[in-house]
């Protein structure tokens, strides 16, 4: 505590005091919401564009053609990694910058102090809870500042739109909506710092085979449907003053050099205001991209260094352009401070962002399955415990590739275990490596947790099974305990072929820094499980539509998006498949019911529409004996015709509640016209249906407990 103090103690103002902590620890959702509301506001938001932009372009104006060139892309050499040097003589800093998206990367092996290693963006996204969302780009913003840098790589904003993604770990899961509402508050929480955050990868960088040049062919609905909502949302909403655009090529153009998706749809349409900048080695030309939107090339300059000039020199690429491209850098640098209060090393707060960690980690987790008794653990009734499996063995901190993390401090699941279970409790431990002795061991303890899982990793997508045995692991483990919990591990979602032989399954993600404790806290009741998925889990890959080679992960590199805007869930709907766990699922120890359905208007002209507001109300009370949190989800149905098939259900607003035993609390939507809209290819704009909209909304997107609908007249 008193380390905590002296954090909050030697603040500016721009950390958390220890009351907001407080308040956050305990899931005091509402004393915890004011206090993120005074967090300092974005400087993107904030500060009068006139004032940086006049500066910036003063500048440039001193710069002689080199030097232009110089500040247009990275240097790579033994002491400088991901770094765009300065110019002294006219005070342009250096801009520095590091991963994300799960805590503030190395930056390179060995390259950067270590950092709190935040549970994986995956589970923060199965919060639903956007102050969740901005406490952990707060932390991530404070760390990159910490450790020196001005640009935070991060969020990884990318549609899981097949699971097999290396990369579904970094991001927030397949629906449009909770992707741009957890991105918009994460980014709101790194700028909060005057840390620039860096939203990525534009657009649709959604496998890793062939991420370098795999091609893919999506239509402008399911593009303007599911790929770029959420970076609308980003740009638009959560104000993000920096874009990376990805390896992959959309409809035939590398992103890079994409200048109807940069230019067209990004500045002009979106009026984004920050600059672009590639992703390492994600630039492919030296006259297209410029043109195109691209501001900077990373890590360094292959096309934007000599041939530049060259290209320059020759007329190719306009000087204006090249300006333009200096200025959107500079004075977005400018009004985040760092050309007049560069960022200073100073020691992170290990203890205090830990806690952090923490219960953004127990938030996160999501409990599928719980027979009567299985879970909470307590620790009054238990003489023994066996914790089994490749994954207790170690804390699972994140996964790998450039979103690694160097924790300051790990707790790893037996310690977390024991230290909560107490002296009295008697924790034996088996790696699983021996099946044979593994059901031994659970045969003779009270209850068995068996933690199971897959790394993921960044560059390779992988199979859903779990792999290395640990499905014959879960088998012989439960056959040996009728009290078999099981805890997995995972990046994405993983194929479970024993979940009805174990009497609980808790999904736990890579929890980060602190998996023991974290784990420790749900098995035990102290944190009341609240975590919903945000990706669907299927009983099998053949009912997943990536079955088929052409859609993924490509034939000779091309990827055809023919499944148009049914990813996720709205796939499984429309097939009427059931899946093993669906989207928007998840239990909690106590049980809640949906009442009172009040839509304000249903009927509207279709003149109206355009600018409609409809109003959902409905009332949820805590119907158990422990305090929890829901997270209540509408979800709308769309008229479907022939010529625009529409998906059964569509997320479009989500609220969590914090609930007391007993206690009711009303509960607000508001929809406005977007959430009717779908987008006509013909007109090239968003546009409304006649027609009746169904209002659903529920616990999961299989489980809907009020109905009502609106009509839009003709
Ligand atoms: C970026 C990643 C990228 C990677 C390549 C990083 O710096 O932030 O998202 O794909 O470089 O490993």
């Amino acid at each position: 505590m008193d380390r905590m103090k002296a954090r909050t103690m030697t603040d500016t103002g721009q950390r958390i005091g220890l009351r907001c902590l407080a308040a956050v620890l305990s899931s005091a959702a509402l004393a915890a919401a004011a206090c993120l509301a005074a967090l300092p506001s974005s400087p993107a938001r904030k500060a009068p564009a006139g004032g940086a932009d006049a500066r910036a372009r003063a500048l440039v104006r001193r710069m002689t053609l080199a030097e232009k060139i110089a500040e247009l892309h990275g240097i790579r050499d033994a002491t400088h990694y991901r770094y765009v040097p300065p110019i002294p003589r006219l005070g342009i800093p250096a801009l520095r910058t590091t991963n994300g998206p799960a805590g503030v990367g190395p930056g390179g092996a060995g390259r950067q102090a270590p950092a709190t290693a935040l549970p994986a963006p995956i589970a923060l996204a199965s919060t639903w809870d956007v102050r969740a969302a901005r406490e952990y780009g707060r932390i991530e913003g404070a760390e990159a500042r910490d450790l020196g840098n001005g640009l935070f790589e991060a969020p990884d904003i990318n549609i899981a739109r097949v699971p097999q993604n290396g990369r579904t770990f970094e991001a927030y899961g397949e629906d449009p909506y909770l992707v741009g509402q957890i991105a918009v508050a994460n980014i709101e929480g790194i700028q909060s710092q005057r840390e620039i955050a860096n939203v990525k990868h534009f657009v649709a960088n959604n496998q890793e085979t062939n991420r370098f040049d795999i091609n893919e062919i999506i239509g402008a609905r399911a593009l303007r449907e599911i790929y770029l909502p959420a970076f609308e949302a980003a740009v638009r909403q959560g104000h993000v003053a920096s874009v990376m655009c990805a390896y992959n090529k959309v409809n035939g153009y590398f992103n890079c050099e994409n200048r109807p998706l940069l230019h067209g749809i990004l500045q002009k349409e979106w009026g984004f205001r920050g600059f672009v900048i590639s992703d390492w080695g994600a630039t492919h030309s030296t006259v297209d991209s410029p043109l195109a939107g691209l501001d900077l090339e990373m890590p360094t300059g292959i096309y934007f260094g000599d041939a530049l000039q060259q290209a320059v020199a020759a007329g190719r690429v306009p000087v204006s352009v090249i300006d333009e491209m200096l200025a959107r850098r500079f004075r977005t640098m400018i009004r985040f401070g760092l050309f007049d209060r560069p960022p200073k090393r100073r020691p992170i707060p290990a203890k205090p962002d830990g806690l952090l960690a923490r219960s953004l980690a127990e938030e996160g987790m999501v409990l599928l399955k719980n027979n009567p008794g299985a879970l909470p653990l307590d620790a009054a009734r238990l003489k023994s415990l066996a914790v089994i499996g490749p994954y207790a063995a170690r804390a699972i901190t994140g996964g790998g590739g450039s979103s690694h993390v160097v924790p300051l401090y790990t707790v790893d699941p037996v310690p977390g275990i024991e230290a909560r279970a107490g002296a009295r409790v008697h924790v034996a431990f088996s790696d699983g490596s021996d099946p044979a002795q593994a059901a031994a061991l659970a045969k003779s303890a009270d209850a068995a947790i068996v933690m199971v899982g897959q790394m993921n990793r960044e560059g390779r997508d992988h199979p859903l099974d779990l792999g290395d045995g640990q499905d014959a692991l879960v088998r012989a483990v439960a056959a040996a305990n009728p009290r078999t919990i099981v805890v997995v591990k995972s990046g994405s979602a993983v194929l479970m072929p024993w979940a009805h032989r174990v009497a609980a399954i808790l999904e736990a993600w890579y929890p980060g820094e602190e998996d023991g404790n974290a784990v420790a806290a749900i098995l035990f009741g102290d944190a009341n499980p609240s975590g919903k998925l945000p990706l669907t889990f299927p009983q099998s890959v053949s009912e997943t539509f990536a079955a088929n080679p052409a859609e993924y992960p490509g034939v000779a590199k091309v990827a055809r998006y023919s499944e148009g805007v049914f990813v996720g869930y709205r796939y499984y709907d429309s097939k009427g498949l059931v899946p093993l766990f669906p989207f928007g699922y998840g239990l909690s120890y106590t049980t809640f019911a949906y009442k009172g359905l009040r839509i304000s208007p249903t009927r509207l002209s279709r003149g109206e529409a355009p600018r409609l507001k409809v109003q959902v109300e409905c009332a949820v009370r805590n119907t158990g004996r422990r305090a929890g949190a829901e997270i209540a989800q509408l979800y709308v149905g769309m008229p479907s015709s022939t010529a625009v098939p529409e998906p059964p259900e569509q997320l479009k607003a989500f609220a969590r509640v914090m609930l007391r035993p007993g206690q009711t609390t009303p509960i607000r939507f508001l929809l406005d016209a977007r959430s009717f809209s779908y987008w006509d290819t013909t007109g090239n704009r968003w546009a409304i249906r006649p027609g009746e909209y169904r209002i659903l909304v529920g616990s999961s997107s299989r489980d809907i407990r009020l109905r009502g609908t609106v009509r839009v007249a003709r």
